[in-house]
């Protein structure tokens, strides 16, 4: 950690938001994810206050409330606010002592839509809350501290990659990051190819809830295969024989669940070397696949999230799509060819939208970089 005069002049600070190309629901089983960050993301512009309270307002919401440093439990409100108390919470943890400012938050990010908005917010407020404090902590450590904030203060007992991929990320390039050693190699993203965001613009209520269920089941996984006697390190390196005779043991919803680990943990090295020969229909199929174990082995797709990519699939140009995020809603994630991505984004618009009477938001991503201070 280190130290620098507290800063007592305004500063604007970006985090972004990710898409994650593959590898979804695998960073909490020490599994290995290819994120890349967005252009789209969070700016919190900090003005220095003589106290020592926080005041937060949202531009996006327009909301306004103020807080008093040193957080204490009790000013949990479970809303957006929690992720910027959490992150206040967590710096205080680690021995840093917060200065009061006013943090204005705005985004361009869509919320619940599976972009990691909650992980941008709470990095592009750490980089604020650190320059009027006077320190500097390295991306790995600060990243530990957004997430401590999410699972420990906000409750969402989420993996690594959003806060790692916010202060990693780079333009025109996705990450492979092993979230067991949360070690990362950057990764050469076609141009050719475009990555289209669809949000279905629904968000069902029970996703925080069957998240944190997922985890849970996760770790059961974990003990399992221990318990197995099989030395390994984790539930990613299970090949299909491993499945096979570990899930003969377990529920058949857990050995569903345990076979969603496995193939999506193989899929991001094929999706590795499917970028590295810039094989963009072999990367598709990827997705394709990912969709399918994510729906049927792992289950946390829904009806808006199945309708999108298969709308999107019969597309001319299309080469794969998924759900993306934490699912139950959200945001599917389409690759497609760069020179037909308007015209499919325009198709499947109409069509998302006569199948369920629901207007969706779609984004033709740009790969941009981590996150950093504006001004
Ligand atoms: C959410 C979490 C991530 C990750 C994804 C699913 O975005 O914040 O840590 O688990 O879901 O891949």
């Amino acid at each position: 950690m280190t130290a620098h005069p507290p800063n007592t002049a305004t500063a604007v600070f970006f985090a972004p938001a990710r898409i994650n190309l593959i590898g979804e629901h695998i960073d909490y089983t020490q599994g290995r994810v290819l994120p890349a960050s967005l252009t789209l993301g969070t700016r919190v512009t900090m003005r220095p206050r003589a106290d020592r309270q926080l005041s937060l307002h949202s531009v996006n919401l327009d909301e306004s409330l103020q807080v008093s440093l040193p957080l204490g439990a009790q000013t949990r409100r479970g809303h957006w606010s929690d992720y910027v108390c959490g992150v206040a919470w967590a710096l205080e943890e680690l021995g840093i002592s917060l200065a009061g400012a006013q943090l204005e938050i705005e985004s361009d990010v869509p919320l619940g839509a599976g972009l990691a908005s909650s992980a941008a917010l709470e990095v592009a407020t750490a980089l604020a809350l650190l320059e009027r404090a006077g320190r500097r902590l390295p991306a790995r450590e600060l990243a530990l501290a957004c997430l401590r904030a999410e699972s420990d203060w906000v409750g969402t007992r989420c993996g690594p990659m959003d806060q790692l991929i916010a202060l990693y990320g780079r333009c025109g390039q996705a990450l492979l990051l092993d979230c067991a050693t949360l070690e990362s190699r950057v990764i050469d993203v076609p141009a050719d190819g475009a990555w289209i965001l669809a949000d279905t613009r629904v968000h069902h209520a029970h996703a925080s809830g069957e998240y944190n269920a997922r985890r849970s089941e996760s770790e059961q996984l974990a003990r399992a295969a221990a318990t197995g006697g099989r030395e390994m390190r984790s539930l990613r390196d299970f090949s299909s024989g491993d499945v096979a005779a570990v899930g003969a043991s377990l529920s058949p919803v857990l050995a569903r669940r345990l076979r969603h680990i496995a193939t999506e943990n193989r899929r991001v090295l094929d999706a590795v070397s499917a970028l590295q020969r810039a094989d963009l229909p072999a990367l598709g199929a990827l997705l394709s696949a990912s969709h399918k174990s994510l729906r049927d082995d792992y289950e946390v797709s829904c009806p808006e999230l199945d309708a999108m990519v298969e709308l999107a699939c019969v597309l001319p140009g299309v080469f794969g799509a998924r759900m993306h995020g934490g699912g139950f809603g959200g945001c599917a994630l389409i690759l497609a060819a760069a020179d037909r991505a308007a015209q499919i984004a325009e198709t499947l618009r109409e069509r998302y939208e006569r199948a369920t009477g629901i207007v969706p938001w779609i984004h033709l991503c740009r790969i941009g970089d981590a996150a950093r201070r504006l001004r």
